[in-house]
């Protein structure tokens, strides 16, 4: 048995595999580790989606990462490097399914990670393509901004969020909604999650103290102010008080893990006490966290009642609480249907990039290349403003910039070149969340309430998948989180070489080519009009 360890994702020029393209995906294995929440257990986010299924797997899959040829393709199994098999150069050097089982067998799936036969994935964390809480930055945001245009006359100035978690994702939504120009409370019963948000620049000020927070918060709404406040507290309890005071935000969402295996704390208990029920008596537990999960929905519910904009931001707290009698849940809508969905059809979504030397230089020059690529009022170059105003790197300099189709491959190849003349200092690996446009199923999220009815059907992101290999993605994912969701993943690495170019071209069109089409399939005019434009698909 293999002790944990303390992962830092490796920087500068020296390789320790047999090609840059093995070597970036071993450091971005590591710098998954280096930025999780939990990364002694190998946990990366939401409580409990893994980098590996244990320490002795994360070894194997370095060793075998560290002996990989450029002909040779390591197939990977639920965070076990299984075989390793002769392909060729333009193949991935890495394919994984994790998570997978068949519909019948989903609910089985907690007993079948206690026998360490599969793991949770998450989306990001078995791909090993998870930048911190700046992944999820930018998606935030676009919610956030997108429920300013349509609600507020286009800004949050003078406006309160309220929301709760302040995890790996959660954590974006203080900076986000300071982004958008907010005063944004966050409740979280972790002290210690919340500090990490200020050590990184997510979150403003911290307090345990209900009415210091909401002095703050109101201040900053009167005078305009952008501001965010953790607040250490349990939603449920929190929200309760105060909707007692008659506090209404101009909008509430939340982004706990609401699986009470994971890191849901009922009230009434401390997180610590909460990590021993889970051991000494999960149904206890188990109990507990639903009793809680309810009276946050409902005051979720009741704010919404009350005038405030409500919206679920993907955690799935609808459903859970839907399927624990609260119907009503359900009728609450999520931010894809009310702001992301007309991104999708464009084939837009959540590319980011990393930069694998360590050198945040890179970064910096890639920000520049934008500006001189795409025009100045395209919305890529006001994020980037903002980003360098505002994000800390964590682990491993990345960025994160929503590009869509045509626009990924145009910078990717870009990028690649820039690699090869020695204009950045080293390689860098392009990747994306599977919450993308052709790149997920998930009935509560991604595709919930498509036009043609096809929220279920999980062609799409095997397609995606089979596509990312077809075009010679460096690594590929199939992922399936318990039994609503299906994801694929891929990333690719700008080394300088033609071969890299031409690979990164072809990946990212297809990436954003199948998410054009799947939405065009579905029937959405505005991706009609991109398939006509790109001259996708058939007639
Ligand atoms: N919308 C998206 O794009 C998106 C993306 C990724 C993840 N998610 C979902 O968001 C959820 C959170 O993800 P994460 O990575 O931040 O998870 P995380 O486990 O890192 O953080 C969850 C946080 O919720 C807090 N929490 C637990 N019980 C609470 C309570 N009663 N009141 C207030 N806070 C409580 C925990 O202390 C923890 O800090 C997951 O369910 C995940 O699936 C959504």
């Amino acid at each position: 048995m293999t002790v944990a360890r303390n992962i830092k994702a490796q920087r500068g020029p020296t390789l320790r595999c047999k090609g840059w393209r093995q070597e970036a995906i071993l450091r971005m294995l590591e710098n998954n580790l280096e930025n999780g929440e939990d990364p002694e257990r190998l946990v990366i986010y939401t409580g409990s989606a893994k980098a590996a299924r244990s320490w002795d797997d994360f070894d194997r899959i370095v060793a075998a990462l560290k002996g990989l040829e450029e002909y040779e393709t390591l197939v990977c199994q639920s965070g076990r490097a299984i075989a390793k098999f002769h392909t060729h150069p333009r193949a991935p050097r890495v394919i994984m399914a994790n998570g997978n089982v068949v519909g019948r067998w989903a609910d089985r799936h907690y007993e079948l990670q206690q026998k360490g036969l599969t793991l949770r994935p998450g989306m990001t964390a078995a791909a090993w393509q998870y930048i911190g809480s700046q992944g999820i930055l930018q998606g935030t945001y676009q919610s956030f901004i997108g429920a300013a245009e349509r609600f507020f006359g286009g800004t949050l100035r003078g406006r309160t969020i309220l929301t709760a978690g302040c995890g790996g994702m959660g954590g974006a939504q203080p900076l986000a909604g300071k982004m958008a120009g907010a005063a944004v409370l966050v409740v979280d019963p972790r002290r210690a999650r919340i500090q990490r948000r200020i050590d990184t620049g997510y979150c403003d000020r911290l307090t345990e103290n209900l009415d210091e927070a909401v002095k703050w918060v109101e201040t900053a709404k009167s005078t305009g102010t952008a501001l965010s406040v953790g607040l250490v507290g349990n939603a449920a309890e929190v929200h309760t008080e105060l909707l007692a005071r008659g506090f209404v935000p101009d909008i509430v969402t939340d982004q706990v893990s609401v699986d009470p295996m994971g890191n849901y704390v009922p009230v009434g208990m401390t997180p610590e006490e909460a990590d021993a029920l889970k051991e000494s008596d999960p149904k206890e537990l188990t109990r507990r966290a639903h009793e809680t999960l309810l009276t946050h929905m409902r005051a979720i519910l009741e704010f919404e009642k009350r005038g405030s904009i409500a919206f679920e931001y993907g955690n799935g707290l609808r459903l859970k609480t839907a399927d624990l009698g609260l119907k009503e849940a359900l009728k609450l809508e999520s931010f894809v249907t009310m702001f992301i969905r007309p991104f999708f059809c464009d084939g837009v979504g959540p590319f980011r990039w990393l930069a694998i030397s360590g050198e945040e230089s890179d970064i910096a020059e890639i920000d520049g290349m934008i500006g001189e690529i795409f025009s100045s009022n395209h919305p890529i170059n006001h994020w980037i403003e903002m980003a360098r105003k505002y994000v800390h790197f964590q682990g491993l300099p990345a960025r994160i910039g929503w590009l869509g189709h045509g626009e990924r491959s145009k910078l990717g190849v870009a990028v690649n070149e820039a690699v090869a003349r020695g204009r950045l200092k080293g390689p860098i690996a392009f990747t994306r969340d599977h919450l993308d446009s052709g790149s997920v199923t998930s009935i509560y999220r991604e595709t919930e309430r498509m036009k043609d009815g096809s929220d279920g059907i999980s062609d799409w992101p095997i397609l995606n998948a089979l596509l990312a290999c077809s075009g010679g993605a460096d690594l590929v994912a199939v992922h399936s989180n318990l039994d609503i969701s299906s994801s694929a993943g891929q990333t690719c690495v700008a080394d300088g070489s033609q071969l890299a170019s031409e690979r990164i071209r072809d990946v990212l069109n297809g990436d954003t080519g199948i998410g054009v089409m799947r939405h065009a399939e579905a029937g959405y005019e505005r991706a009609l009009e991109n398939k006509r434009q790109y001259e996708l698909g058939f007639e």
